[in-house]
């Protein structure tokens, strides 16, 4: 979608859509507020009348389209509930759910009447970019698989307005970098959404190197016979049951704006399906399981979105990417596999594949890199979903700076974050009898944390943070009606713009 900003009011007539922020309105507000003078005055005194029939409240969610006489588009009012409640994500919010309303609605250009969404919790700046960013993620729709489309919002205008005309040069900027940000979130859930027999391994490692080509970053994919050398046994094990899609493992390094910057490792669980294995998964929603992949493309989408940014650090992504589907060459229950780096991994259940593959990653990027931070983006457990619902993220670290860094940085983007203890009950938990570390227990308590005690035994002491992004990676058409109108149903690349603002680190 194109971005753009425009010094005028939003209702000089020059979209088919002008859209207005309206705050909740208290029992007895009769009269219409000054600041919807504008769009009674452009719709006739259309406006007035419908806040007279109490037809507009401000309530979330709640869009009023009112068609101007005079032909010149339509002025569309947008709930923001409670003033004194009011952020950015608010805002964020209330333009995806304007995008969402104009689908197949014949407008193709809407602009939004800046003064309208400022308030005291939401400066000019903050609401420039979140109106934009709100309508760039919620018009989006994936498209490649359909033949006929009705067409969408394709260009967003922020209105300056006289009031905030002086600001142009910063809210420009705010502009650039939301048009960034959320053209990386499209392009990663183009990937996300495509199914498992398209986004095989080979094909994750396809996009990573045309993406290196465009970016100028370095790219190694590591094949079947490169893993073996390496002895990443994890990957190879939970690969080893497709004999259609072979395992890969995909390093992108982006060399960072700052010369003496640090470095972050980005690592990502990439199974491209995940059928359980032999540890077969119920026929129910197992379709989902071509979303499995979503750690390892949010990694694609933080380093496409780290190198547009320019974020100071080197990040170093890596994308675990195999199969898990059962045939006479899955691994199997009982199996002992051994880890890059030698550690020994006794498998009670395929299912716990995610850790398997991470195994290995985590082990081979800190070997080689020694980053100073490692973060990893996996759908790993159904347990983050029971724990935490679909909305929001389970985060285990063993680092508190880092902790912090992540949750402000998901503050700004409004994709929750939640953090979770990890301690030594988790740590018993995934102690074997005879090797090293098991996949899974006999008990099925803790799970989301029992696959972060796992992971934790292959980071060492290196600073590092675990998202298990489980059930926030995709949304459905049902789940989808509780989420923000700017997660559509399919993937919906969570994570990326909250480590591509913690990697910007301001
Ligand atoms: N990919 C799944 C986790 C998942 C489940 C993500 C539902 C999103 C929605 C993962 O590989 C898995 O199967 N985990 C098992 C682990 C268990 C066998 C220890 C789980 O959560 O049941
Ligand atoms: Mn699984
Ligand atoms: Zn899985």
């Amino acid at each position: 979608m194109k971005l753009a900003l425009d010094r005028r009011d939003a209702t000089v007539g020059q979209v088919d859509a002008a859209v207005s922020g309206v705050f909740q309105r208290g029992e007895k507000d009769e009269s219409l507020p000054r600041s919807l003078q504008k769009e009674d005055a452009v719709t006739g005194g259309l406006v007035a009348g419908a806040w007279t029939r109490r037809e507009i409240r401000g309530r979330k969610r709640e869009v009023t389209v009112i068609h101007r006489p005079d032909g010149k588009g339509r002025v569309l009012l947008v709930g923001l509930g409670v003033r004194a409640e009011a952020t950015h994500e608010t805002v964020r919010r209330a333009a995806a759910e304007v995008a969402r309303a104009l689908k197949g609605k014949g407008a193709r250009t809407v602009g939004f009447r800046l003064p309208s969404f400022v308030a005291e919790g939401v400066p000019s700046d903050a609401a420039a970019e979140a109106l934009v960013e709100g309508a760039a993620l919620g018009a989006y729709e994936f498209l490649r698989y359909k033949t006929k489309t009705d067409g969408g919002v394709e260009e967003a205008t922020v209105f300056l307005g006289e009031e905030h005309a002086r600001e142009e040069a910063a809210l420009r900027r705010r502009i650039d970098r939301a048009t960034s940000v959320t053209e990386t979130v499209a392009w990663t859930r183009d990937i996300g959404n495509l199914p498992a027999d398209t986004a095989s391994p080979e094909r994750l490692a396809e996009e990573a190197l045309k993406l290196g080509k465009e970016l100028g970053f370095k790219v190694q994919v590591f094949d079947e016979k490169k893993l073996a050398e390496m002895k990443c046994g994890g990957i190879l094990a939970v690969g080893g049951g497709s004999s259609t899609h072979p395992p890969r493992m995909v390093v992108l390094e982006y060399p960072g704006a700052a010369r003496s910057g640090k470095t972050v490792a980005v690592v990502g669980k990439g199974i491209t399906f995940d059928s359980g294995g032999i540890s077969i998964k119920p026929a129910a929603a197992m379709a989902e399981m071509k979303f499995d992949k979503s750690g390892a493309v949010d990694v694609l989408g933080i380093l496409r979105a780290s190198s547009l940014l320019k974020v100071p650090a080197r990040v170093v992504g890596v994308l675990a990417c195999a199969e898990n589907v059962p045939s006479g060459s899955s691994y199997r229950p009982g199996d002992v596999v051994r880890s890059y780096g030698g550690q020994t991994m006794e498998i009670l259940n395929t299912d716990a594949e995610g850790r398997v593959v991470l195994s290995d990653a985590l082990g081979w990027v800190i070997d080689k890199y020694h980053p100073d931070e490692v973060i990893d983006l996996a759908t790993l457990t159904g347990a983050q979903v029971v724990a935490l619902g679909d909305d929001t993220a389970g985060l285990v670290t063993n680092d508190d700076r880092l902790a912090q860094g992540l949750l402000d940085a998901s503050k700004r983007t409004g994709e929750p974050l939640w953090r979770m203890p990890l301690t030594d009950y988790h740590r018993e938990l995934v102690k074997s009898e005879i090797a090293d570390v098991r996949n899974s227990s006999e008990i099925p308590v803790a799970g989301m944390l029992q696959g972060a005690a796992f992971l934790e035994t292959f980071v060492g002491k290196t600073p590092w943070a675990h998202l298990d992004i489980a059930g926030p990676a995709w949304t459905t058409a049902t789940t989808r009606k509780w989420q923000p109108a700017y997660q559509p149903a399919g993937a919906t690349a969570f994570g990326v713009r909250t480590v591509a603002t913690y990697l910007e680190g301001r």
